[in-house]
């Protein structure tokens, strides 16, 4: 399973980066507007932290614009994906961009159909947004199970992208269903690290040791 940070901002991207373990980075456009700067240099500026592919979302909603748009982020650098909304003019974008060799991720996906077209368009990525599913009272997760299950039918390689998750039992979840990837919130991903019992057990065993620690040559 692959980790992506879901932030624009660049010391949580760099802290992640220095454990090692990140993949990736998505962002949209909440994110990037909470942060300082140009979105361009915003999205430059992550590329070079992260060795991985890093989401940029277009902001219009014709095939034209959203085209325009997408290949002058993926101008940018190598490992920009460009996010796309599920919508109608969004998978002919989609479908004409995978021709072009640009890789895309299919935003606001919310149903295992929209999934489906995502898929058939050549998306690189479809993101299913569990927690607003789970915040209207549905079961986020059951569309990314539903949607492996689809995938793995007919032969898909669009790569399930869990987002909008919002703890770390969601993060589990993804990963027994099946999520290729799990964009993350930099707090939820330092929660999968933590806890409580490791720095409990910690603690007493280096106490234990203090006690000791002259009868070790
Ligand atoms: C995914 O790419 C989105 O940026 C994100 O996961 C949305 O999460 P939210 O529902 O917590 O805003």
């Amino acid at each position: 399973m692959k980790f992506f940070l879901d932030t624009a901002n660049l010391k949580e991207i760099e802290q992640a980066e220095s454990m090692g373990i990140l993949d990736g980075v998505t962002t949209n456009p909440t994110l990037i507007s909470r942060e300082e700067g140009t979105f361009k240099d915003m999205v430059l500026k992550i590329c070079q932290v992260v060795d991985g592919p890093v989401s940029a979302e277009v902001i219009s909603t014709e095939f034209d614009g959203m085209m325009a748009e997408a290949r002058d982020l993926a101008a940018l650098h190598e490992n920009v994906v460009v996010k796309i909304p599920m919508i109608i003019e969004g998978l002919k974008a989609v479908k004409a961009l995978s021709s072009e060799g640009i890789k895309t991720n299919v935003t606001l996906c919310f149903s295992p159909s929209q999934a489906l077209m995502a898929a058939k368009a050549g998306a690189t990525y479809i993101s299913p947004f569990v927690g607003r599913v789970d915040d209207i009272s549905g079961v986020g997760m059951d569309i990314i199970s539903d949607i492996r299950i689809i995938y793995d039918n007919y032969g898909f390689e669009t790569e399930i992208l869990a987002a909008s998750l919002r703890h770390p039992l969601h993060v589990v979840e993804a990963a027994l269903v099946g999520a290729d990837v799990a964009t993350l919130p930099f707090k939820v991903f330092a929660q999968l690290i933590n806890h409580p019992l490791t720095e409990i057990g910690l603690k007493n065993f280096l106490a234990d040791w203090e006690s000791v620690k002259d009868r070790v040559s």
